[in-house]
């Protein structure tokens, strides 16, 4: 039976991967709030004392498996929050492969295991998963971190859509497997969000649905906003919910899609369609 505690995570034990900076630091703040304990990792120092720090670098094989194993006992939240912009060596790596392999390391080891639950970033960038399903499944099926990275980088595709696609392919494949052994997995696909990387990519990031946030009155949303939909997803009250790809948009997809706001029709219609021939 579910009641209003399971929004919340007193006695869960949470990790957050990249939870530095941006919309991972703000599910860190949040599920502290909401009475988790909190292993941080990034790449970046983070400077709080009410969290477990554990450095990594998701583009390092050798990295993620001595971070994962400072890891002891179980992980009730997986947040897979770090992310990296095209034009960053090892993006496949950080964006993906890396998250991934922490990820089958910690089941394998049975430290996410039945009740627990994984929340990736991932982007609208890639919602046209569903229409390039059959390349990216190939992709998919390199499980292993060294042939993932080595497909990718072979086959022209160590990008940033396609470390998004990626992402919610995966999602949405494991819902099946995963629930088989009680976990959960989900993933947001943001909008436009005022963090670190979006102000150093600002015209492409930040840029992106002007019109339509101008006409509707409001701002790109802002780290918490999105960390909360992450924070709900990984939570009990969430347990309906897996292998869902939850764009988080303020609107701007849907009213694509429908046309209600025509002018974002042309390039919700072309993140969607097939993008490789
Ligand atoms: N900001 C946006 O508008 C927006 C929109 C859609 C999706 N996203 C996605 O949101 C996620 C979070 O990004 P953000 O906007 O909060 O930016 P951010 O830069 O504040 O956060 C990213 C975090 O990843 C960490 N990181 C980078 N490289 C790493 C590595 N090699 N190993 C370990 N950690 C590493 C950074 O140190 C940082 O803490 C990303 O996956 C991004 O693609 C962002």
């Amino acid at each position: 039976m579910i009641s209003f505690a399971d929004f919340g995570y007193s006695g869960k034990r949470a990790l957050v991967v990249g939870g530095a900076t941006g919309m991972g630091a703000a599910a860190v703040e949040l599920v502290k709030q909401a009475g988790g304990d909190v292993i941080v990792m990034d790449r970046a120092n983070v400077d709080r004392d009410d969290v477990t720090f554990i450095q990594v670098d998701l583009a390092d094989r050798d990295s993620i498996e001595a971070a994962a194993d400072q890891v002891s006992g179980s992980i009730d939240a997986h947040f897979a929050c770090a992310g990296v912009a095209d034009g960053t060596p090892g993006i496949e790596r950080i964006n993906f492969i890396g998250h991934r392999h922490m990820i089958d390391r910690f089941i394998a080891k049975g430290q996410i295991t039945r009740g627990a639950a994984i929340g990736f970033i991932s982007s609208f960038a890639g919602a046209g998963w569903e229409a390039n399903l059959p390349l990216v499944k190939e992709y998919l099926a390199r499980t292993d971190f060294d042939d993932a990275t080595k497909w990718a980088q072979d086959n022209g595709k160590a990008d940033y859509m396609f470390s998004k696609l990626a992402i919610n392919a995966y999602v949405a494949s494991q819902a099946f497997p995963l629930l088989k052994q009680g976990i959960r997995i989900n993933a947001i696909l943001p909008g436009p969000t005022d963090t670190p990387l979006a102000r150093a990519n600002a015209d492409m990031w930040l840029g992106f649905g002007a019109d339509y946030r101008e006409e509707t009155g409001i701002q790109p949303s802002t780290p918490d906003e999105q960390a909360a939909a992450l924070v709900f997803l990984c939570s009990d009250a969430a347990t309906a919910i897996t292998g869902f790809t939850l764009v988080t948009d303020a609107g701007y997809a849907s009213s694509g899609i429908t046309e209600s706001f025509p002018p974002a029709a042309p390039v919700v219609g072309f993140l969607r369609g097939p993008l490789y021939s």
